[in-house]
């Protein structure tokens, strides 16, 4: 099956070596994906794409000609990874999960189409994961631990036990999130936060430990 990977910034490269870095570990040929290109809506660095052997298929108007391609969204804005998955989904595209082989998943762990799950990831047991989720480097994710569709997780942070992401939620990288807590739909959490509260819905909460930016 073919594979294309919406948004060809940076984080939608790095989404190609996860990709490429699966498909060369998986035993069945049947399995793997065959990268196609990249469809962008801006104006892609050809040169950068070109380093690393990769096609620019178009803008996201082009969608249409890829119907029955599998794909992931690589752009790490929630909402506008929310967009681009629901033009992906009209034009018959088919969302998929990507799981770097370096990662290491628990027991009863259940992964939504559309996820990214990079390099060094750690998933324990007994966690949700919903749609369209991001899990970069060496992030932790706890036992019992919810994450909804379109969370995004940014390199080292940790997520304890129980705790809840909602929708569209964005954990900062290594910021970490204690134990049985609630960040809310569309929060933002800064780099190197601690959160030791809840985090109410579309606040941006910085600091060790984090407060809402304004209640500094
Ligand atoms: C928290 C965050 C979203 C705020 O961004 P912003 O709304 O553009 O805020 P600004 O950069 O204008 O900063 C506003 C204030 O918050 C402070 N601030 C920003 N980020 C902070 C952080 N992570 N920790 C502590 N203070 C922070 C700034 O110093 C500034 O303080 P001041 O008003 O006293 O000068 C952003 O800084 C952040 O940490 N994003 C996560 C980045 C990340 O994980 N990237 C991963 C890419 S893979």
């Amino acid at each position: 099956m073919d594979l294309v990977i919406i948004g060809a910034g940076g984080f939608g490269r790095e989404v190609l070596d996860v990709a490429r870095d699966s498909a060369a570990s998986s035993c069945s040929e049947d399995l793997r994906l065959r990268f196609r290109g990249f469809v962008d809506d801006g104006s892609p660095d050809l040169q950068r794409l070109e380093r690393i052997g990769a096609d620019y298929l178009g803008s996201s108007t082009e969608l249409a000609r890829l119907r029955g391609a599998a794909y992931v969204v690589g752009v790490g804005n929630p909402k506008v990874r929310a967009q681009l998955a629901a033009r992906a989904d009209e034009a018959g595209l088919i969302a998929t999960t990507l799981v770097h082989p370096s990662a290491t998943i628990g027991a009863d762990v259940t992964l939504g189409p559309g996820t990214v799950i990079a390099a060094g990831v750690r998933i324990t047991t007994n966690v949700r994961i919903g749609r369209h989720v991001h899990l970069n480097l060496n992030a932790t994710v706890g036992h019992d631990a919810v994450l909804e569709d379109f969370a995004t997780v940014n390199p080292l942070a940790a997520i304890s036990g129980d705790v809840v992401l909602k929708q569209g939620a964005t954990i900062g990288t290594t910021a970490c999130v204690n134990q049985g807590l609630c960040v809310g739909s569309e929060a933002v959490v800064g780099a190197g936060a601690a959160v030791v509260k809840n985090v109410e819905p579309a606040t941006t909460v910085v600091g060790v430990p984090a407060r809402a930016l304004g209640q500094r």
